[in-house]
């Protein structure tokens, strides 16, 4: 088997000054891929800007012999994801990966959350990753060829204390990657999601230093570098990747209970919860129409 390689292919990472944006950006570009480092360069939770440390990652990139530039524009507006493209397209003259990375946390309990700390959550994560990838996504239609990542989380997919705006925020990406799947496969775009788990100074205080040392950042980046690759088999999947580890993420549906006698009631829901519940025997849909076929066939 060869190793995998992307000469000549285009690369945006967005959120590439750190963490695991600097991680995928290291490989894209050791892999020969010209790389797009974005980043606002801010505090975690989204205040301020330096363009140091996307610098920092173009200049390890040039130094080891890859080709990156930098990219200092905010993914929080259409303005700001319109000029990340153009980047692109100005300084390598195509884009063919997205990589939605950047992201900012503003922890709060629901009940305390206020629009100032739910709007620029929505706006970094999930609105950026359609400010971003939308003007990417017509020249990878033109040129029938693109692969998008967008980074989730367990906070969404799974649920986490104090993260409703970011978890609703990294759910909505899974969400976009899935109609993203369907809208490309025409032309040979693929969108697929990530679940990352690493140490980075997002996490290290949750995680603490003995099990941050050990989720380097660098460990997730292979998943997202397979996904960006060509010969990528899939589209609209979500992976979780941590410390070497990688797992499919799905959303199955139960076989369910279907009253075709009569109408339902609110009585035959109660009487029949424990096989609504049920899970050990489930389907994972290709895509919404599955679904409608599955309840019609049972109407017929
Ligand atoms: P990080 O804080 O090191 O990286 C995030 C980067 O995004 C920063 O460099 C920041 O400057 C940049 N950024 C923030 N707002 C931006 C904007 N508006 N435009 C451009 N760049 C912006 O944290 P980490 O852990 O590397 O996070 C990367 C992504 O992975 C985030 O989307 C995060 O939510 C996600 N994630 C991370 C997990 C982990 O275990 N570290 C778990 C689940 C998701």
């Amino acid at each position: 088997m060869v190793d995998l390689g992307f000469d000549g292919k285009v690369a945006i990472v967005t959120g590439a000054g750190g963490g695991l944006g600097r991680e995928h950006s290291l490989l894209l570009a050791g892999r020969g891929a010209l790389v797009v480092v974005n980043d606002v360069g801010g505090a975690v939770d989204g205040t301020g800007g330096d363009a140091g440390p996307g610098q920092l990652v173009v200049d390890e990139i040039k130094a080891a012999g890859g080709e990156a530039v930098l990219d200092t524009n905010s993914v929080a507006t259409p303005e700001g994801g319109a000029a990340i493209v153009q980047t692109a397209l100005d300084t390598f003259g195509r884009v063919d990966i997205v990589v939605n990375n950047a992201g900012i946390l503003r922890d709060k309990s629901f009940h305390n959350l206020t629009p100032d700390l739910v709007d620029p959550v929505i706006d970094v994560h999930l609105r950026g990753a359609f400010y971003v990838t939308q003007p990417a996504w017509v020249h990878m239609r033109e040129q029938a060829y693109g692969r998008v990542i967008v980074t989730a989380s367990s906070a969404g997919i799974f649920g986490n204390f104090g993260q409703a705006n970011y978890g609703a925020a990294k759910m909505g990406l899974v969400g976009l990657a899935h109609v993203l799947a369907q809208e490309g496969e025409r032309y040979n775009i693929k969108a697929n999601a990530v679940a990352p788990i690493a140490g980075t100074r997002m996490t290290r205080e949750v995680f603490g230093d003995e099990l941050a040392d050990m989720l380097t950042p660098g460990l997730v980046s292979p998943v997202v570098a397979w996904l960006a690759h060509e010969d990528c088999p899939v589209s609209g999947h979500t992976y979780s990747v941590g410390g070497g580890r990688v797992a499919r993420v799905f959303v199955g549906e139960g076989p369910g209970y279907m009253r075709t006698d009569a109408p339902l009631t609110i009585e035959d829901v109660r009487d029949h919860f424990d096989e609504i519940e049920r899970t050990d025997d489930f389907s994972i849909m290709r895509n919404a129409t599955d679904e409608l076929r599955v309840v019609a066939k049972l109407l017929r």
